[in-house]
């Protein structure tokens, strides 16, 4: 059941004027400036899709999939959740009282969006799900795929109606399929052109793509929590004692990796993966300039997890000192930490799991 419930929300659907008309999170948020804030618009292709799967996706629409009532005051989403960090991420988010997010109190207590390629299988996420069913949604994402990555953001939109936190885990170092095999480089001869170019779509253009069509969800995040601060909400933090500091803007927190700074490369290697993260920090940057001018802006943050021990460093752990290879427990929350502490003062920098800025 919990699984077709997951299934249901990575359903193709229409998203409703009046059921977003219903989805003001705050006192004073009118329906009018609500759908207002968007830029999206349906394609062809998504009209033609959406007329195909019309009538199932009426019914497909459960309560699951209905506006929250009442509205979260705070969501995060962790793109990339099935396992590793993400999962994990998943996990504190939901279950750590404090959330780990010290700026941002009306996180603990908020609603969890976990994105994944397959949520039916999940299993980490399945066990989330039946432990928090009211707060947490489970939605297919696959960042190689925009198709999946435009339903991903309708379900947020119809459901939920903003972002505060997106998180954006997905990655690929190796890969051992019977039909696509990747692997660190150790050699120029050894580059691969699929491998190459999968680890730009996965770890670069993906997270933007992503960061594309969320970012009217993230932009109307921003502007509620200023609403929900002008009319002095304490949970929110987010005004001094004299009502002046802003609220803050919803956060984009990309996990890169320190292998992609250029200045800090003594090693060389690993071609593909690193120069895509390289791509990823980039285009962050790109996006932390272009979000800074918007009258509700998005704050962006590179972060480096450390070496964690998890199903990507799996290959390579084995000459990591014990002290130096964390837990999936230990990285998320040092990075929960972090993105917490961070303002737009910082959008647009690179940071390591101890707080420490990454050169480029
Ligand atoms: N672990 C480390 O030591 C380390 C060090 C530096 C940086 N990082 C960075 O930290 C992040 C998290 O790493 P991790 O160690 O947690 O990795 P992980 O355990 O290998 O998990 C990778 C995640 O990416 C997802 N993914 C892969 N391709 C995807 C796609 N096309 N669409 C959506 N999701 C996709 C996987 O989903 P599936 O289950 O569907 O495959 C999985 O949830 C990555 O960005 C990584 O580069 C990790």
């Amino acid at each position: 059941m919990l699984a077709r419930a997951m299934l249901c929300l990575s359903s193709s659907t229409h998203a409703s004027a009046a059921a977003a008309r219903r989805m003001p999170a705050c006192r004073g948020v009118s329906a009018s400036s609500f759908d207002g804030t968007f830029s999206y618009r349906p394609t062809a292709a998504r009209a033609r899709r959406g007329l195909a799967h019309a009538s199932a996706s009426a019914s497909a629409r459960s309560a699951d999939d209905s506006p929250l009532s009442p509205p979260p005051r705070h969501v995060s989403l962790i793109q990339g959740a099935s396992r590793g960090i993400g999962l994990e991420m998943v996990r504190q988010l939901l279950e750590v009282p404090d959330a780990n997010l010290p700026g941002r109190p009306a996180a603990a207590g908020g609603h969890v969006v976990a994105t994944c390629r397959d949520p039916a299988n999940a299993s980490g996420l399945t066990d989330l799900l039946s432990k928090h069913p009211g707060r947490l949604t489970v939605v297919r994402l696959d960042v190689e795929s925009t198709a999946t990555i435009v339903d991903a953001a309708e379900t947020v939109k119809r459901k939920l109606g903003r972002v505060d936190l997106l998180c954006q885990t997905a990655a690929v170092l190796h890969v051992d399929a019977p039909e696509f095999k990747m692997r660190p480089e150790t050699s120029i001869a050894r580059l691969d052109e699929n491998a190459a170019l999968k680890a730009y779509r996965v770890n670069a253009l993906g997270p933007t793509l992503v960061t594309k069509h969320f970012a009217g969800l993230l932009t109307e995040g921003t502007r509620l929590s200023r609403v929900c601060a002008s009319e002095g909400d304490a949970t929110t933090n987010e005004t001094n004692d004299d009502g002046e500091k802003p609220a803050p803007a919803a956060v984009v927190a990309n996990l890169s990796a320190r292998v992609s700074s250029v200045g800090d490369n003594a090693l060389g290697g690993w071609h593909s993966y690193r120069a895509s993260k390289t791509a990823l920090n980039q285009l962050t940057k790109n996006c932390a300039i272009e979000f800074s001018r918007k009258k509700h802006p998005i704050t962006f943050l590179l972060l480096h997890p450390g070496t964690v021990d998890t199903d990507l460093s799996e290959p390579f752990k084995k000459n990591v000192p014990a002290e130096k290879l964390f837990t999936a427990e230990r990285a998320a929350r040092q990075l929960l930490r972090i993105v917490g502490a961070k303002t737009q003062q910082d959008t647009g920098k690179f940071f390591a799991w101890d707080g420490t800025e990454v050169p480029w």
